[in-house]
């Protein structure tokens, strides 16, 4: 039997008792109306499942070179930056999506969530801030960070650049396999106990893709990890600037450390058969009252179901300033925390179920309807099982307001 990649991956981790020193995206996903994963999956662009660590990191600034942003350093690694038929292997082929619909970028945490904590107590406590930036131009050769990075916004024209989403790398529920030596943080096991219920869980950022871009185009989207270590313990979200400043001017990053990583999806005609019996939002044979409907059901196991928190949330780390939802970090009460005992105590750990509950106390398991009429930023709602609750929020550097609602089932 051949094992998937993820699965090699996280025994080869489990085996050695350790974990690369960072992460790149692995895989892709549709999400379907129940917030589950459908279809077959999809792959980042120039995937090589044998050598992906040397083949898939683009760490910026470079090792060995200055602690600081500088102009000319590029966007994405420059073997990938290109786009043509070599791009892709016909065994490791772009995700197909429609316009609208939701889609996961799959990653490993390699330690960064689950072991932080204890190991690297610099880190910001959403153990860095993910940016999705999606564009149409599929070719980024010389392309810049800055050219991208901070640059695109949310309103901005999809074929030239757009903000697409912002994310906490810790997505609540990720983690590595335990190693043989046990975990000292508590994180990992809290977390196989109450949510996965499985060995080891990768992370996902899941994002809604645009409704304006053309079915026959490509989406390239520019996963952005920012990961810098602070000079300060408990700090929530890194900072928004390349100099690693506050809004306030005050410094906050010690090391600066950011990778990215290329993925593209195929935009298909939302009513294409290619799609299976669940076609895109915008198909005309979608009855009205199901379009753009994730009805998320939180009893599915959490390796087939995608995030309920991040397909209600487009901008988890607020736009344009960059600074925490509290709310949305699951592991909130680190934040300010100046000398965290380890393992991590019962309130502590068990404050991640209200990342799941959308800010509400219950066990997760309740089914939620989400309506996401357009790409959104909203504020948490309620939580509670059967809450009617209308949020509307406007992205603060966009152009369009919009809706999510959840209701009553
Ligand atoms: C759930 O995910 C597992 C692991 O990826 C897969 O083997 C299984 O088929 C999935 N089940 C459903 C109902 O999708």
């Amino acid at each position: 039997m051949e094992l998937s990649s993820s699965k090699a991956m996280l025994l080869v981790a489990a085996l050695l008792g350790i974990a690369a020193a960072h992460s790149w995206t692995e895989e892709t996903r549709r999400i379907g109306p129940k917030g589950d994963f459908i279809g077959p999956p999809g792959y980042p662009r120039k995937y090589a499942p044998e050598s992906r660590d040397s083949y898939s990191v683009w760490l910026l600034p470079p090792n060995g070179g200055l602690n600081e942003f500088t102009p000319d350093l590029l966007a994405v690694l420059p073997t990938k930056a290109g786009f043509d038929e070599s791009s892709y292997h016909p065994q490791y082929p772009m995700l197909k999506v429609a316009p609208g619909d939701f889609a996961a970028i799959f990653y490993n945490e390699n330690g960064h969530v689950s072991r932080a904590g204890r190991d690297n107590p610099e880190k910001p406590i959403n153990r860095g801030t993910v940016y999705l930036y999606g564009t149409t131009k599929n070719d980024l050769t010389g392309l810049t960070l800055m050219d991208v990075h901070l640059k695109w916004t949310a309103d901005g024209d999809i074929n030239k650049g757009r903000l697409l989403a912002t994310r906490n790398y810790d997505d609540g529920q990720c983690h590595e396999v335990l190693p043989d030596t046990g975990e000292a943080d508590g994180i990992l096991t809290w977390r196989k106990e109450h949510i996965t219920k499985v060995e080891g869980l990768r992370c996902q950022s899941d994002f809604q893709i645009p409704k304006d871009v053309k079915p026959g185009s490509i989406l390239t989207v520019i996963w952005v990890w920012d990961w810098p270590s602070m000079n300060t313990v408990g700090v929530a979200v890194p900072p928004h600037t390349f100099k690693g400043k506050t809004l306030s001017g005050e410094k906050r990053v010690s090391k600066f450390e950011l990778y990215t990583s290329v993925v593209d999806f195929q935009i298909v005609d939302p009513c294409d058969p290619v799609l299976g019996d669940i076609k895109g939002p915008t198909c005309a044979s979608v009855p009205l009252n199901k379009k753009n409907i994730v009805r998320f059901d939180r009893t599915l196991p959490a390796v087939n179901r995608s995030i309920e928190a991040q397909l209600v949330h487009p901008f988890m780390v607020h736009v344009p300033d960059f600074t925490e939802d509290p709310n949305l970090i699951p592991l909130k009460p680190l934040i300010g925390a100046k000398n965290p005992r380890f393992p991590l105590d019962s309130k502590i750990l068990d404050a991640q179920y209200e990342y799941f509950t959308l800010g509400g106390k219950a066990i997760p398991t309740a089914t939620a309807i989400v309506t996401a009429t357009a790409v959104a930023t909203v504020t948490a709602p309620a939580g509670g099982k059967n809450a009617v609750v209308t949020v509307t929020n406007v992205v603060p550097s966009a152009t369009y307001t919009t809706f999510v609602t959840r209701i009553r089932d």
